[in-house]
């Protein structure tokens, strides 16, 4: 039996860090074939550049655009491999032009990528297995950590920076062709990591974003402004080194679920688990006003775990978040990770949560231009009957105003990835445009990325553009118009 998603999700998720996990903490894996490095997670070698791509159906003439997706993709054999903590990041990018498509896929080349390539093998074990690399082969500059920044989860644009993101370090900077600058660290004004998920205020062009760490302040959010430059640094007395991967953000506040997951430092040194579930926490819901004046109102619930947000808004003094709920981490609990609302009372200080969906899924997704504000729709990729168990063989459209579902089954043996919605250009209504999401084939090995209807869901994709070879499963990814 493979690892199920439920499992991979639940014990392992992609928390990313760049600290120290001991191999105690984790549920061994039984002694059997990694099924993060086959079928559509198998690793591709492979940089290429190919324009004018075979189409199925037909693209729309007005889309016009990058889309870039990270993920895991170790370049060498590795040593030690804990999906989706380790492995090289790989960027693929499609562009499209006129009804055209192309492609191009490159590795991140980050430092501990150039001293496996001097080495000719990899020199780094994984995040359950760290070694410290072989001096001979990290330069002074080099990355001599036992835990290679992989810069695997996310790409993302901000203020004509594209940056690959992995949140236990440093971004790296990419430029378009997707050739790797170096590391940024927004003029020396980040100091430590940054989160994956950053947060893009349609309105006021801003990014939010956050970093954590495992010492005082152990929470601190940051605004960097339209033109790139960091303006507002508020640290969080959290009183305790809480795993954090995604938040949300309001017109006015941005909201911190700290789940019951911490680096529990004394506990480590009497061999208990370093990163532990303590469900005797509960979940702190942190509050904090965006411009950084007044003090954080902490909500206490009781304990589940968040990897990733849909969306929030606020109105009236409340704030409802949406969001895909985990029955808990590092236990096999039997919750399947499901799609649920949770409303903030910020006069009363109280939190009422309900269950949106049955369907288990995760990576949410909405119409950007709708982040913060009220939005009526959300695409998330769940499971279909007879999937893989490390697969998503749908996808699903909710509509939050009407309760309604369309979902679009791709078929038997056809694995989804977390989709991107596309905007028609000039289209002024909520989820007017597209969704995109690469679909692996167990039958072909191959892969398409469908395009479809983003509202009419379970129409036929309008296209299926057939890629050269096989994208593996990945991350996250954005739309760059
Ligand atoms: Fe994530």
């Amino acid at each position: 039996m493979p690892y199920s998603r439920r499992e991979f999700l639940t014990l392992a998720g992609h928390v990313g860090l760049g600290s120290a996990l001991l191999p105690q903490q984790v549920i061994a894996a039984p002694d059997r074939p990694n099924p993060f490095l086959q079928h559509g997670y198998a690793p591709v070698v492979d940089e290429l550049s190919v324009d004018n791509l075979a189409v199925r159906g037909e693209v729309p003439r007005e889309i016009s655009g990058t889309y870039l997706r990270n993920g895991p993709n170790p370049a060498y054999p590795p040593i030690s491999y804990t999906y989706p903590f380790d492995g090289d990041g790989m960027v693929h990018g499609l562009t499209f032009d006129g009804g055209k498509v192309a492609y191009r896929n490159r590795f991140v080349l980050t430092a501990g990528l150039r001293a496996d390539r001097r080495a000719g093998r990899t020199i780094y074990g994984g995040l359950m297995n760290p070694i410290v690399p072989d001096p001979r082969f990290v330069p002074p500059d080099g990355d001599s950590s036992r835990f290679k920044n992989v810069a695997n989860i996310n790409v993302v644009r901000h203020a004509g920076r594209i940056l690959a993101l992995y949140e236990g370090n440093l971004p790296y900077e990419l430029s378009p062709t997707l050739e790797t600058k170096g590391l940024y660290d927004f003029a020396g004004k980040l100091r430590g990591a940054m989160t994956a998920h950053p947060k893009f205020d349609p309105v006021s062009g801003e990014m939010l974003m956050f970093r954590y760490s495992l010492r005082p302040p152990f929470l601190v959010f940051y605004t960097v402004d339209a033109a790139g430059a960091v303006v507002r640094e508020v640290p969080i007395d959290t009183g305790a080194s809480f795993m954090v991967h995604d938040f949300v953000f309001t017109n006015r506040h941005v909201v911190f679920f700290l789940c019951p997951v911490v680096f529990d430092i004394a506990g480590a040194q009497q061999g208990k688990p370093f990163l532990a579930w303590q469900p005797e926490r509960g979940t702190r819901i942190a509050v904090l006003r965006r411009d950084g004046t007044g003090s954080v109102q902490w909500i206490e619930d009781g304990p589940y775990f968040v990897y990733h947000f849909m969306n929030a808004h606020e109105d009236s003094g409340r704030i409802t978040v949406d969001y895909v709920q985990h029955g808990a981490f590092f236990t096999a609990s039997g919750a399947p990770s499901t799609l649920w609302r949770a409303v903030l009372d910020l006069g009363a200080g109280s939190v009422k949560r309900t269950q949106l969906d049955e369907r288990m899924g995760e990576f949410p997704r909405i119409d950007s231009a709708r982040a913060g504000a009220n939005n009526r729709y959300g695409w998330l990729p769940v499971s279909a009957k007879g999937d893989a168990p490390e697969a998503f063989g749908a996808l699903a459209r909710y509509d939050l105003q009407t309760g309604k579902t369309a979902v679009h089954e791709f078929g038997a043996g056809r694995e989804v990835d977390e989709p991107v919605f596309v905007p028609r250009p000039g289209g002024k209504g909520e989820g007017e445009g597209w969704i995109m999401t690469y679909v692996y084939d167990r039958a072909t090995d191959g892969s398409v990325c469908a395009v479809l209807d983003a509202i009419d869901l379970e129409r036929p994709p309008v296209a299926e553009i057939v890629m050269p070879r096989r994208v593996p499963h990945g991350l996250h990814g954005n739309w760059l118009a």
